[in-house]
């Protein structure tokens, strides 16, 4: 992964000594790392953690069979949106094109009757055998409204096909929760959630391992990526360590009235990422009247028909992070059928027009003053994408020291969560 940020709107004098300020806490994330889960930042353990993997492992030895081809994945925010923008990566952008590959992933977030209904008319049509399927319902508390009752409506649908479908249910939450006391209860099969790691940080752990190595991906490169990645952003070089330099030139835009991040991703198959990052910086950020970047997410070149002038003649308020990784697939241009209306296309890939246009943009950003950092993955793999995960996420942990908020709670959000329970109950 390249990281550049010469036109961040930040000098490096600056960069040096916003950095030295944050090296006691670059020190204590050094600590961490020998506390096993007892700290709020422990998730950056969780790619080290054998044990975590073993008991994954078994779990999927147990679930998986030779005729899967569903994965049915229940869950809301931390507890869905990083196996989302993993699966979406590397298949699920392309999933319409490639109706024959299996397993898919089926993502069950919001309680929507439109997709709910049709995915139990899919179940009664195209679900011949509980071996088909393996459903994950996923909830940190164990008590999130949607995804309770989504499991509950899933589960009924299937029963009425597959009386014993509670074998093909793997439940993840907190152990001790009152979802792992109902499936120990009910004999289902259950992966714990190391305590202090929130839902936002929890890729890495049971909840993103179980179903995306159910899904056929290589968890353990997905882990490897983000074990150097920790370690790079746990150096007190801020050449090498991009957490920390990513969350000087956040904060110092933040200050100088850039207050939106655009995530502007040249790669549509990683909007899913851009999401998952949403959620990421939002919410753990986003805790005082004062204190709150808004992260958006654009796809190049997508956007620059959409927002691109909003973008390039508009308030300057954003700091744009450019993400994109090159991606030679496709063929060459032969320009024979309407030759003549675009000059240059001629003998050219996808990947050179995008590249043209991402540079193009980047011309033109530079030219209006509007501040950018770049991101480029080498490819995209399981590998880049967890090394990308845990550099935002430790990218959090800076930003939140100087922001001085918490990044790891998100008690505003718990607020709507009760108020929905208390007017279910009336
Ligand atoms: O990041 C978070 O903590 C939240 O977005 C939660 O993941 C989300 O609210 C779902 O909660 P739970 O996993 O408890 O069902």
């Amino acid at each position: 992964m390249k990281f550049k940020y010469d036109k961040s709107s930040v000098s490096e004098e600056e960069m040096q000594k916003a950095a030295e300020g944050l090296f006691s806490y670059t020190q204590q994330l050094k600590e961490v790392t020998q506390n096993g889960y007892d700290d709020d930042e422990s998730s950056i353990n969780l790619p080290f953690d054998k044990e975590m993997l073993d008991r994954v492992g078994a779990v999927v030895a147990d679930k998986m069979t030779p005729g899967l081809k569903y994965i049915i994945v229940i869950g809301i925010g931390g507890s869905n949106l990083g196996t989302k923008a993993v699966y979406d990566a590397l298949h699920g952008y392309t999933d319409i094109l490639n109706p024959d590959r299996y397993p898919k992933c089926i993502f069950v977030d919001t309680n929507s009757p439109t997709f709910l209904s049709s995915l139990s008319a899919f179940f009664h049509a195209h679900v011949q055998q509980p071996e088909e399927i393996v459903v994950n319902a996923i909830s940190k508390s164990g008590s999130t409204t949607e995804t309770i009752a989504n499991t509950e409506i899933v589960m009924a649908e299937l029963e009425k096909k597959f009386p014993m479908v509670s074998d093909r249910l793997v439940i993840t939450t907190d152990f001790g929760s009152k979802m792992w006391k109902a499936a120990e209860e009910k004999g289902i099969a259950a992966l714990p959630i190391p305590e202090k790691v929130g839902g936002r940080y929890s890729v890495l752990s049971s909840v993103g391992l179980f179903p995306l190595a159910m899904a056929g991906f290589n968890i353990t490169a997905l882990l490897g990526g983000a074990q150097n990645m920790r370690d790079s952003c746990l150096s007190e070089d801020i050449g090498k360590n991009t957490a920390l330099a990513s969350a000087i030139i956040l904060h110092s835009n933040y200050k100088q009235g850039y207050v939106i991040n655009d995530n502007f991703i040249f790669n549509p198959e990683l909007e899913s990422l851009g999401k998952w990052y949403r959620q990421l910086l939002g919410e753990s950020i986003g805790k005082r009247d004062d204190v709150g970047i808004t992260p958006t997410v654009s796809i190049g070149s997508t956007d620059l028909h959409s927002v691109g002038q909003l973008y390039l003649g508009g308030p300057k308020n954003k700091i744009t992070t450019f993400i994109s990784a090159k991606n030679e697939k496709g063929n060459k241009i032969s320009n024979k059928l309407l030759p003549g209306l675009v000059d240059g296309i001629e003998g050219k890939t996808p990947n050179d027009i995008m590249s043209a246009i991402l540079e193009g943009v980047k011309y033109a950003y530079g030219n209006r003053d509007l501040p950018f950092m770049e991101i480029e993955l080498g490819d995209i793999s399981e590998s880049s994408i967890g090394a990308f995960m845990q550099f935002k996420m430790m990218e959090m942990m800076y930003l939140g020291k100087m922001f001085d908020v918490n990044p790891f709670d998100q008690p505003n959000v718990e607020d709507y969560k009760s108020e929905t329970k208390k007017i279910l109950n009336k």
